[in-house]
């Protein structure tokens, strides 16, 4: 599961550790979380409001009361957040956290918040190794909070041991794995996912063919993801080198169009979702010629036809599936989107744009934009894993309505 429209409430405490805070907005800014930043009053000694709002996009308060007379609210602060991570949360911090010692902004917002809540504690050796901070680590704990352990490595002071607050990307995964447990209900469960994947390839003759540099990454991560999800999934794909050693995944391996298509509707009655992220060839080769065509002549003139639409077909047929197809557009991207939503009697698409550096056909990564009839949305470059788990988050959302 992806914290891409998460809400992440970010409260710093005053240890040095608090330069690492404006990597970890960014980690969660790029996955497309929300993020709100308070701090206490010393960690203005170590981070300034500054960075830490131009990095969040939003206000960064300390104080109960803003300069006009305004009132910074914990309770609605608490209240908007889906988690809240203490880091760095220094000794102080802790046990006032544990002994309700409600002396400022960072402790009222969290004594307020329903969410759960995430502790990464950060200081010298024998501070964190003191009896009072092992009590009320367990207290924490105890209060259901998960604890984000401290690493061994060198410190502030100069000593060397546990103490040093958990990297960035550490906090990132700990977040990550929690939203992908409460998921792990199978939330596809029961459902039918079929996906199209790869490339097709046209025979000219027995040795050549038409194809394109499609790698079927996007389609691949997008089976895994709905098998993660408990769905049971059909993923037909063209010749491609990825593979899957997923038991939950019907994998069909396919070389044209036609036998794309055919492929297809064998299973298609009892297919719930489709996701047709194929690049499939456009044109095939009228006749594919038996024998390898020699090079006799200076020029050689092969005739192409047009392949079935496989999508436009499955819109056409549609009963009750949801259909999702994918656009990769050069030029008037969104319009011409919009329009093969409408052409192919879609649900929703997936538009990735080849402008966009990164994204598209061979990298690991993309960049994609979703647009149903009423909705549009746009995600940042991510790695294909995460981009299937956004999608598959947006058609579940479609489906709840
Ligand atoms: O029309 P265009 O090829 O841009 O549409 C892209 C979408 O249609 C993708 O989802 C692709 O998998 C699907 N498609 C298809 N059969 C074709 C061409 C495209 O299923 N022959």
């Amino acid at each position: 599961m992806s914290v891409s429209g998460k809400k992440i409430l970010i409260a710093v405490s005053g240890g040095i550790a608090a330069y690492k805070i404006h990597f970890l907005i960014r980690d969660f800014v790029k996955k497309d979380a929300e993020v709100q930043v308070i701090m206490t009053p010393d960690a203005e000694q170590f981070v300034t409001k500054l960075s830490l709002s131009t990095l969040s996009k939003n206000p960064v308060y300390s104080d109960f009361y803003g300069d006009n007379g305004t009132w910074n609210s914990h309770v609605e602060m608490a209240l908007w957040a889906d988690v809240m991570i203490i880091a760095p949360c220094t000794a102080n911090t802790l046990a006032k956290m544990t002994h309700g010692m409600c002396d400022n902004l960072v402790i009222a917002t969290y004594m307020s918040a329903k969410c759960p809540v995430f502790i990464a504690p950060a200081m010298d050796l024998d501070m964190y190794a003191h009896p009072s901070t092992r009590q009320n680590i367990e207290v924490a704990e105890d209060y259901g909070h998960f604890i984000i352990p401290a690493e061994t490595g060198e410190l502030a002071s100069g000593l060397i041991g546990q103490g040093r607050m958990a990297e960035p990307e550490t906090i990132v995964k700990a977040v990550e794995n929690f939203f992908t447990s409460q998921t792990s209900a199978k939330s596809l469960e029961g459902k039918t996912v079929l996906i199209t994947a790869g490339p097709t390839y046209e025979a000219i003759d027995p040795v050549r063919f038409i194809g394109n540099h499609s790698s079927g990454k996007m389609g691949f991560s997008l089976a895994e993801e709905a098998s993660k999800r408990g769905a049971k999934v059909i993923l037909i794909s063209g010749p491609s080198s990825q593979t899957t050693d997923d038991k939950n995944i019907e994998l069909h391996k396919v070389t044209s169009a036609r036998e794309m298509l055919n492929k297809v509707f064998e299973f298609y009655d009892r297919v719930d979702i489709g996701i047709a992220s194929a690049a499939v060839a456009d044109y095939a080769p009228k006749e594919v010629a038996k024998e390898k065509i020699k090079k006799n002549d200076d020029s050689l003139t092969i005739e192409l036809v047009k392949n079935p639409d496989i999508l436009k077909t499955m819109g056409e047929k549609k009963t009750h599936q949801f259909l999702v197809g994918f656009a990769l557009e050069t030029q008037n991207e969104e319009e011409n989107a919009k329009g093969k939503l409408e052409k192919k009697n879609l649900d929703m698409i997936v538009l990735n744009s080849l402008r966009d550096e990164g994204a598209g056909f061979k990298n690991d990564t993309n960049k994609i934009k979703i647009f149903t009839r009423t909705e549009k949305k746009e995600f940042n470059l991510k790695s294909k894993d995460e981009v299937a788990a956004d999608i598959l988050d947006f058609v579940e959302a479609q489906l709840l309505g």
